[in-house]
């Protein structure tokens, strides 16, 4: 969750390939599914390595599934540079999303689980998504690229939606059995 040191920092690369790294992904998948995100980092689940899975619809709608290790996104400059001005949000500011403009095209570079190199292009959300994934591994969030006036009102939406939550959950507990 926002606040934890570990997303708010650049975090180590991965250095080594092996079970270890396996078994990061394995659990980063099923947390992902878990929570319903397309995108999840490592630091967000506690976790200070540069590696993020994702698993998004592109431009087309086709969904693309894969990890990047130690990524490096490249965005198109000049005239290829067109900006998508949707919404974005994020599992660690759970509940409320704001309009942030990127640019719609992103190609990302990295390697696999096995260390072979990859190269992800990204179109629709999935530019977004890379975008967003390699920003968490340099201890950056979706909010910090806000204004300060749209990042105080997202960090208040996601209070009073928690809030609200909480608030629920106690009478639910209060019902007799
Ligand atoms: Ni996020």
């Amino acid at each position: 969750m926002v606040g934890e040191p570990i997303l708010h920092r650049s975090l180590r690369p991965v250095e080594s390939y092996d079970a270890d790294l396996a078994a990061l992904v394995d659990d980063m998948f099923a947390s992902m599914y878990e929570a319903d995100g397309v995108g999840l980092a490592a630091n967000q689940i506690g976790v200070d390595l540069r590696v993020f899975v994702y698993d998004c619809p592109d431009g087309d709608d086709v969904h693309q599934k894969g990890v990047v290790c130690n990524p490096t996104v490249v965005l198109p400059e000049g005239p290829d540079r067109h900006l998508d001005d949707g919404d974005e949000g994020c599992l660690s500011v759970p509940g409320p999303h704001a309009p942030l403009a990127r640019p719609d095209r992103a190609t990302c570079h990295g390697f696999d689980v096995d260390g072979n190199p990859v190269t992800v292009e990204g179109t629709g959300l999935l530019a977004r998504c890379l975008q967003h994934e390699t920003d968490h591994l340099n201890g950056k969030l979706y909010i910090d690229r806000l204004s300060t006036r749209a990042r105080k009102k997202v960090l208040r939406e996601m209070e009073e939606i928690r809030a609200e939550v909480e608030a629920n959950a106690q009478a639910d507990a209060e019902q007799p059995l």
